[in-house]
């Protein structure tokens, strides 16, 4: 039996990615095995938004050589590589495409191993490869490709190519797909979804007639979406989540930092100010919403004048959640070209602990009033000795049921008992 193993590290994109990678493998005769030490094959989706990422690569050669030169695995690597690392990452690997290649994966393979039987007419664009989901209950659905946004530290740019958004009636058709079949959760990923359309003006829906046109659709689902960027989350797009059920109250907005100046060295294109303004805009708006950010802590030049700006950002905000990132240099941006990296890495890790403290407080200032409330949970999975599942807020919530009662994928009420960094404790109705 040939056998494969997908490692998707990074965002949600490549997750998603990662599951077409599994359907064109497992059309090929693979078979999906969960411990990579017995595949035949392992596709590793990689992501380059921080050295770390890129180094836990790095880490696998050593364990996979012996295997390679005895004929035993096939390595292939795809997803987000920096060309500084592709050159390195190249030779340690049988094959290296490009995920938008992916329909042309099963010639590639039969380039680099032996007798497999290729399929030339998968000539498609990626997207419409139907994903082998991991879940029975959570859907990926891209809508976008890309990103033009150049912040000075992100990879992204360089590693996703220029914005595209994919027609919208395949949008809508796959998550109509998807709710027909039961799936709960529906996630619209691109790097900017909020841009999406604006590459295609006039021929294309925008960001708010997207998501009103799923909200729409007939079911009983939740739709969430990431990731938006401040500069085009328009008036329409809160009027839209405020207006239909089926849209999550909770959004991640990222701020990246609280200072201007700072803000400014990221080619980040709205200021403090204009970043607040628009949080005020959809508290307004959004009853009951929730929120979250990413902030880089230490980017280039980063005093600490200028970092108490971003907790000071974080105070005023009152985040649910928040993907706190020490600066990672990534090679060939503008950031490593033109900025020195110059916060150590003890006053990085001291700024994290800063913000994720104000975090674990504002967290816990925002859920102590829904104690005693009853939430509609997704359940997720039985774990050790209790159930979890998640709320529209995707704050996790555990409770008792027996292990093997049916609920993985399905919503129940559950009464919030109690409290603790980052989950509540509840009972199911
Ligand atoms: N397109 C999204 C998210 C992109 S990547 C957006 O603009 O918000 C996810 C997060 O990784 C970013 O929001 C940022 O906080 C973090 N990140 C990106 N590049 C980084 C770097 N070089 N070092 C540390 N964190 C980084
Ligand atoms: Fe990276 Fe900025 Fe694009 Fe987000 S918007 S992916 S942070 S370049
Ligand atoms: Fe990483 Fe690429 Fe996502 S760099 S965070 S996997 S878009």
């Amino acid at each position: 039996m040939k056998t494969y193993y997908v490692w998707p590290l990074g965002c949600q994109t490549n997750k998603s990615d990662g599951e077409r990678v599994a359907t064109v493998l497992e059309r090929l005769g693979y078979h999906r095995v969960h411990d990579e030490s017995n595949a035949n094959v392992i596709a590793v989706i990689a992501c380059a938004i921080r050295q770390s990422a890129v180094d836990r690569i790095y880490g696998k050669f050593r364990q996979w050589e012996q295997r390679q030169q005895a004929g035993d695995l096939t390595t292939i690597l795809t997803g987000c590589v920096l060309p500084h690392d592709k050159q390195k990452l190249t030779p340690k690997f049988d094959l290296v495409f490009d995920i938008e290649d992916l329909p042309r994966l099963p010639l590639l393979l039969a380039q680099t191993t032996v007798e497999e039987t290729v399929n030339l007419r998968d000539k498609m664009e990626y997207f419409d490869i139907e994903p082998l989901h991991n879940s029975a209950f959570r859907a990926w659905v891209p809508i976008a490709k890309g990103c033009d946004k150049f912040c000075t530290y992100c990879a992204v740019p360089y590693t996703r190519g220029r914005e595209r958004s994919r027609p919208s009636t395949d949008i809508i058709t796959e998550v109509k797909k998807y709710i027909e079949r039961g799936y709960k959760d529906i996630h619209l990923l691109g790097q900017n979804v909020n841009s999406y359309g604006l590459d295609k003006p006039g021929q294309e829906l925008r960001f708010a007639e997207l998501l009103t046109a799923v909200a729409q659709l007939e079911g009983d689902f939740w739709i969430r979406f990431h990731a938006p960027h401040p500069r085009d989350f328009t008036a329409d797009v809160i009027a839209a989540i405020a207006n239909y059920p089926k849209l999550c109250k909770q959004i991640n907005l990222p701020a990246q930092s609280g200072n201007n100046q700072l803000l400014r060295r990221m080619n980040r294109p709205y200021t403090r100010e204009k970043y607040l303004a628009l949080i005020d805009a959809i508290k307004a708006g959004i009853p009951n919403v929730s929120l979250s950010t990413d902030i880089i802590v230490g980017f280039c030049g980063e005093t600490d004048e200028q970092f108490q700006d971003s907790k000071t950002l974080m105070e005023y905000v009152k985040y649910d959640m928040a993907f706190i990132a020490q600066y990672s240099v990534r090679p060939g941006t503008v950031a490593a070209r033109r900025f020195t990296d110059d916060v150590p890495v003890a006053e990085k890790k001291q700024r994290e602990q800063t913000l994720t403290a104000v975090l674990k407080r504002t967290f816990q200032e925002n859920q102590l009033p829904r104690l005693g409330q009853t939430h509609r949970v997704l359940v997720e999975k039985y774990s050790k000795d209790h159930w979890l599942g998640r709320n529209e807020h995707q704050v996790t919530i555990e409770f008792q049921a027996p292990a093997d009662a049916p609920l993985v994928g399905t919503f129940q009420n559950i009464k919030l008992n109690s409290v603790e960094p980052f989950r509540f404790v509840g009972i199911i109705q």
